[in-house]
């Protein structure tokens, strides 16, 4: 028997993220619970994350499988994001996933949530085709990497130090937003000034394909505290945070196109979802004959349809988990 319906679970940081993705029905339920108890932390909190995955989790399957019409007897394969990510949280979608698949028999694939992101887009954009250039960019990492098959990733380039979300987010924090700030500080940054202040376009001056964040992100945080801190100064630093980031994932993208003669860019993880950086890719990638792809954006940030269909490419070639375990770090490539 082939297999049909896989049950994804996403628990790697604040986003309990359950789907069923089913290979002629694509995604049949999709569930994300973003867990709000941590804004009064300004911060993740990681043994609340957990603690809120264990409530969230099993309600979300219950669902899912409802809103399917499907019952557990039907599932073929379950996977979860098995890392990188927060151990505690990981654990919870693990162990849950896992019990699951022993009780009813099925195989289980734990999956590398950065690998889940590459492949995002194919689920609406089931034309694109290996090889292709990915730029992903999340709340952990920035990274541009070679996606010659399935499995077979290849960094080419990455930020020595914070990952761009993490930059979005940190300004939106000094400047007085909700956590997490990045779409928040983007919807503030539609108001703002583009000519009014310049911040650097780090790393643009060196050939290599690599980013940094850390100096911009002080850039903005020393130009936000020599202000009156009002609505406009707010609004014109948040553009000038986001020209200055969207600008150098452009640029690095397009040498990162021209250094590897790829002729298709796939742009994952939770900052793909921003506007200004879809609007930049796309020009580029019309006047340059480029083909790019984003996932629509309820798959860019974390979800569990994009671990359903990973689990479902795994589970197609024969790949299943025998033993159990979850990694805090896991570096790409395998
Ligand atoms: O992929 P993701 O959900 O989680 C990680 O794996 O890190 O990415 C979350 C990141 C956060 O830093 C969030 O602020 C950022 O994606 N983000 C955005 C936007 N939407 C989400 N950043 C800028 N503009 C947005 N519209
Ligand atoms: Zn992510």
């Amino acid at each position: 028997m082939g297999i049909n319906w896989v049950l994804g679970i996403e628990t790697s940081c604040d986003e309990t993220g359950v789907a069923l993705y089913h290979p002629n029905q694509g995604i049949a339920a999709h569930y994300v619970y973003t867990q709000t108890l941590h804004q009064a932390y300004g911060g993740v909190v990681p043994e609340l994350a957990s603690r809120d995955h264990l409530q969230k989790l099993l309600p979300l399957i219950e669902k899912s499988l409802k809103t399917a019409g499907i019952s557990t007897q039907e599932l073929d394969g379950i996977a979860y994001t098995s890392g990188p990510g927060l151990m505690g949280a990981l654990l919870v979608g693990a162990v849950i996933g896992k019990s699951l698949a022993l009780a009813l028999n099925i195989p289980s694939k734990g999956i590398h949530h950065l690998e889940a992101h590459i492949l995002a887009a194919q689920l609406s954009n089931p034309e694109i085709t290996f090889p292709f250039l990915t730029l992903l960019v999340s709340g952990g990492h920035t990274m541009l990497l070679k996606a010659h098959a399935f499995r077979q990733y290849e960094i080419i380039g990455q930020t020595l130090d914070d990952a761009a979300g993490e930059a979005f987010d940190k300004i939106a924090k000094i400047l007085g937003l909700p956590y997490p700030g990045g779409p928040h500080l983007a919807k503030l940054a539609e108001q703002g000034n583009p000519e009014r202040f310049r911040l650097s376009r780090p790393m643009l001056d060196r050939p290599n394909l690599d980013f940094s964040f850390s100096g911009l992100k002080t850039q903005a945080y020393l130009l936000w505290q020599r202000l009156p801190q009002d609505d406009v100064n707010r609004q014109d630093v948040a553009r000038a945070l986001e020209e200055a980031i969207v600008e150098t994932l452009s640029v690095k993208c397009q040498r990162a196109i021209t250094a590897t003669e790829l002729d298709t860019v796939v742009v994952a993880g939770g900052v793909a979802a921003n506007k200004r950086l879809r609007e930049t890719l796309a020009k580029w990638a019309a006047h340059d004959h480029i083909k790019l792809f984003f996932p629509p954006i309820e798959l860019c940030t974390d979800n569990g349809a994009m671990v359903a269909y990973t689990g479902y490419q795994y589970f197609k070639h024969g790949l299943v988990d025998t033993e159990f375990s979850v990694k805090a770090r896991w570096e790409l490539p395998f």
